[in-house]
């Protein structure tokens, strides 16, 4: 069934659990982290990039993960992620996403706050929920690469006063992850995300999850993290198998028989993050 995100991180937040927010840009991603949650009985949460959408079409990529999520026997939320442009976060309200992320973390806190309560003025009446950023999270997302200097951790101050400004549904916050590949393991400021969570009665979500190790996964997440975003770890899978393919079966170029593993391989690691987080058995 397709639900708000309010909806499944609401539940998530209360009852102590995180929720796997994955990335998807075509039917077959789609198609195959919906039935890793079917099979694990956990609620999922489907988002895309406004890039994912230049890719995929607005209306199209909608169309599909809607349907599909209709279909589903547990609740999946649509997702923009990662909303940097006024007016494809206004075009996602329009076509039927049922939770937006407005990505403020380029400006100043007081324009962050301001455009973040206008996102949710609107946004809000129509029933979808509202995800922002407080900090910068470093890597690189949607062609824009924040530098590991550049990154900041999220003020617990500055965050708690963003919260009752705003009044946003759930919070994205900097704590040490960055998106994309690690070069080494990331150093997660877990007294930082206690504070802040001791500070929020509400859903934390953390980014740039993929390659994190799964006991500081299960700390985050015993720590009060509810959202957990993972796009790298979908996309290595899919060129591992990718490859495989084309290596070890020369003669396949029916498209259907090459993406058929890559979709394989994707449930998997879905069905793997949805365990380390906790929500399987949840819907
Ligand atoms: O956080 C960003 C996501 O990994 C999306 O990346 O803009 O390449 O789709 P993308
Ligand atoms: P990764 O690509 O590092 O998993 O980050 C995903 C993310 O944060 C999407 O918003
Ligand atoms: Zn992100």
């Amino acid at each position: 069934m397709l639900v708000t995100g309010k909806e499944i991180l609401q539940k998530a937040h209360e009852e102590g659990y995180a929720v796997g927010a994955f990335n998807t840009s075509n039917l077959e991603m789609t198609r195959a982290v919906i039935e890793a949650a079917e099979e694990e009985k956990s609620p999922v949460i489907i988002q895309t990039s406004q890039s994912a959408i230049t890719y995929a079409g607005s209306t199209e990529i909608a169309m599909i993960v809607r349907l599909l999520a209709e279909e589903a026997s547990v609740p999946v939320a649509l997702h923009l992620d990662h909303g940097t442009d006024w007016d494809v976060v206004m075009k996602c309200l329009r076509d039927g996403w049922t939770s937006v992320m407005f990505d403020g973390s380029k400006y100043e806190f007081d324009k962050n706050i301001e455009i973040t309560k206008q996102v949710i003025s609107i946004a809000h009446p129509m029933g979808v929920s509202v995800e922002a950023e407080l900090g910068k999270i470093g890597g690189v997302e949607d062609h824009v690469k924040v530098d590991a200097k550049d990154a900041t951790m999220t003020d617990p101050n500055e965050a708690v006063e963003f919260v009752e400004k705003t009044g946003v549904d759930y919070l994205a916050i900097a704590i040490g992850t960055a998106h994309g590949v690690y070069k080494g393991d990331p150093e997660l400021d877990f007294d930082r995300l206690k504070d802040i969570k001791a500070r929020l009665n509400m859903p934390i979500v953390l980014h740039g999850a993929s390659g994190v190790p799964e006991e500081d996964i299960k700390k985050a997440v015993s720590l009060g993290v509810n959202k957990i975003n993972i796009d790298t770890d979908l996309r290595q899978a899919f060129k591992k198998a990718m490859h495989k393919v084309v290596k070890e079966q020369p003669d396949v170029y029916d498209p259907r028989k090459m993406l058929a593993p890559t979709s394989d391989a994707i449930k998997e690691v879905v069905k793997t993050k949805i365990r380390m987080f906790g929500s399987n058995n949840r819907a």
